[in-house]
């Protein structure tokens, strides 16, 4: 072989290994790609791969197409992907109940209460309480806040009566639900829209971004914009993966994490905002905004869910969470 030969197979060799030492982080989710998660998920991508020079590719997987709720906590576990955004309800199967205290009704007003939570030491407390499942907590990504909807109207209490409604898998969720008489069904993510249409459930709740998005205004009548709690995400991989992560290349994959929470943040209340113009738009679901009477009420029926749960998402944690934000479920 010549010299010129020799050194062409040896570029071609070198080009074929650093191909294949590309690191491939399947990133998995259960919304629409048109989402605040869904987004924040493919703009994560696209900082990785800038930042660590095409050295990481980030697949992202949407709406279930690889794992339902609880399946890819599991698969994430194992290794079958590495990188997921459930939401904050989701991690009480898992063993993490503390979670659940964001889904307790009404406890945040607005998102800069919740921020003070998510951004703070309650906040990368709880991320921590995730290692010793394998799990390592790297951001949490907003949401928002969810309203309830149905097929009969639901202005007062009293609507909520003896109907049934998918929650997500949290046993705040449920009592909240209990605590205004109607039935809870956990159900995973992807069977909601299916659900609704057959009749299974009479109706559930989440913000209006995931709403319209999984076309749930079409099987859906009827609209209450309570924002009677909050849904968020935190971000999670595989902690013996990202461990074992060259130092550099992590460095640069938190700083694309960080740029995409920004963004996240930033893009959350926007979706939601025009995904309820687009349910008015589609002039299928009657859309309502409760008087501040009707929202009281609500918030006085489901209070009571704040003792009850107590214990379950620990009482140190909900007394820290009430002293940042000033909520304060004695005075209502
Ligand atoms: C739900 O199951 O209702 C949500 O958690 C889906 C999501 O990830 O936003």
């Amino acid at each position: 072989m010549k010299i010129s030969q020799l050194l062409l197979a040896m570029l071609v060799s070198c080009a074929a290994l650093s191909a294949s030492a590309q690191t491939i982080i399947k990133f998995s989710h259960v919304v629409a790609a048109d989402t605040p998660k869904g987004k924040a998920s493919e703009f994560f991508a696209k900082k990785a791969a800038e930042l660590t020079k095409g050295k990481v590719k980030v697949e992202v997987y949407a709406n279930s197409a690889l794992y339902k709720d609880k399946e890819e906590i599991e698969a994430l576990q194992i290794g079958a992907v590495q990188m997921l955004a459930p939401s904050l309800a989701k991690f009480g199967p898992l063993g993490v109940k503390e979670f659940e205290a964001f889904d307790l009704p009404f406890i945040f007003d607005n998102t800069a209460d919740l921020h003070k939570i998510t951004q703070g030491a309650v906040g990368a407390s709880l991320l921590a309480k995730l290692e010793p499942k394998g799990i390592k907590g790297l951001a949490y990504w907003d949401n928002g806040f969810k309203s309830f909807s149905a097929n009969t109207p639901l202005k007062n209490v009293a609507d909520f009566k003896g109907k049934k409604f998918r929650i997500q898998s949290s046993k705040v969720l449920e009592e909240e639900i209990r605590s205004v008489g109607g039935i809870a069904q956990v159900m995973a993510f992807s069977e909601v829209y299916q659900a609704l249409q057959t009749g299974v459930v009479d109706g559930t709740e989440n913000p209006i971004s995931n709403f319209y998005t999984q076309k749930m205004h079409e099987v859906q009548k009827h609209l209450s914009l309570t924002n009677h709690g909050y849904l968020g995400y935190a971000v999670i991989v595989n902690k013996k993966f990202w461990d074992g992560l060259p130092a550099d290349v992590r460095g640069q994959l938190e700083q694309a994490m960080k740029e995409a929470t920004v963004y996240a943040n930033k893009i959350a209340q926007e979706e939601n905002d025009n995904a309820l113009a687009g349910v008015k738009k589609s002039g299928k679901t009657i859309v309502y905004q409760p008087t501040p009477e009707e929202r009281l009420a609500l918030k006085k029926a489901m209070v009571s869910v704040h003792t009850k749960m107590a214990d379950r998402v620990g009482k140190e944690t909900l007394q820290t969470i009430y002293k940042e934000t000033g909520f304060d479920p004695a005075k209502l």
